[in-house]
């Protein structure tokens, strides 16, 4: 695995990025980058935003526990390097440790005593990343709000197309969104300054990051879908969702809980301006993944068919 990687690398996802020299989207990127827990559900879109940043397949080694699937194959016929490995045995990852010189974390945007366990975790793993000396010097940690990719999975999309968006918030309610996309091409970029700056190799340097790409209302993500689909959406505050997950889904009613009162803020403005060109509004989310085109579903936006890998590369 070590030769594999090559001198540099970095994780994502739920765990990691790292890597070495490069600019932004038009120069040529020198490094590889490690990708974990991104072939699952939504982190093909993360692929998808380090391609957008300048990085070619080959740089790019997919963590996997198993690389035999179907998904995977059609990853490595297009370029993508494949990493058999299990997170759960160290062992196997052992060998590149060294390599590593800087993780990006995809965590969750939440203020203290937020109350969720999914996001506390999420921030364990922060906190062992940034502060503990074994791992690597640059430690970003970048996180997201909700995602707008999760509302093309089965349980929201087809509702919406007939017409009613159930989320369980008052119509005041303004919740920031995040596309993975995003998430992506911020990782490839903040990696590449990193690299670009050759930052001191004996220092560490940690950085939390919020990302979104829209503070919306259920009304306002409503009508968005009605404009995109061509036919009206409207807003349905679903308080029998909360009393349900109340009374039986504890872990689904913290995260109810938490987008109807969570007090966190995204500063958009200033990602915008840190980030040039690279955070994606509802709209333009919406648009870019032909939302209006009722015959797609989540998996034509997830699958390994929908990347948009340049020719050249
Ligand atoms: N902000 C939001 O709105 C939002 C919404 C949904 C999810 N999320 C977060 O997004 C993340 C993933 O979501 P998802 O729906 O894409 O998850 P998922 O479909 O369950 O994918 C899990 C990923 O983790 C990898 N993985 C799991 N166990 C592993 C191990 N032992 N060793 C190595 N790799 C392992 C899987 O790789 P293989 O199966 O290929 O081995 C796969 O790539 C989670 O952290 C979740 O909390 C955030």
């Amino acid at each position: 695995m070590k030769n594999a990687v090559s001198n540099t690398m970095a994780l994502w996802f739920f765990l990691v990025f790292s890597l070495h020299c490069a600019v932004t989207r038009c120069h040529a990127l020198s490094d590889n980058i490690l990708v974990v827990g991104a072939t699952g559900t939504t982190g093909l879109r993360a692929i998808q935003g380090l391609l957008d940043v300048g990085y070619k397949p080959h740089q790019l080694f997919i963590l996997t526990r198993n690389a035999s699937r179907t998904h995977m194959k059609q990853l490595k016929k297009l370029g993508f390097c494949l990493i058999q490995a299990d997170l759960q045995r160290p062992s196997s990852l052992v060998a590149m440790h060294q390599d590593v010189t800087s993780i990006v974390y995809n965590s969750a945007a939440a203020a203290k005593d937020h109350g969720v366990k999914r996001i506390q975790q999420k921030h364990d793993v922060e906190s062992i990343l940034m502060h503990h000396s074994k791992y690597p010097r640059h430690v970003t940690c970048l996180r997201a709000n909700l995602f707008m990719e999760e509302l093309w999975k089965r349980y929201t999309r087809p509702q919406i197309l007939k017409g009613e968006y159930p989320l369980p918030v008052n119509r005041w309610r303004k919740l920031y969104l995040t596309s993975v996309r995003d998430m992506g091409r911020l990782a490839g970029t903040v990696v590449a300054r990193e690299s670009a700056f050759k930052q001191d190799a004996r220092s560490k340097s940690t950085r939390i990051v919020n990302v979104a790409g829209d503070l919306l209302s259920g009304p306002q993500i409503a009508r968005a879908f009605g404009k995109a689909q061509g036919f009206p959406c409207r807003h349905v505050n679903n308080r029998e969702l909360t009393k349900f997950a109340k009374e039986n889904f504890p872990e689904l009613y913290e995260q109810i809980h938490f987008i109807q009162t969570s007090p966190e803020k995204t500063n958009i403005r200033t990602l915008k301006k840190e980030f040039p060109g690279l955070i994606t509004s509802f709209k333009e989310f919406l648009d870019e993944t032909k939302w209006g085109n009722v015959d797609l579903e989540f998996d034509d936006l997830s699958k390994p068919e929908s990347l948009d890998v340049p020719d050249n590369m």
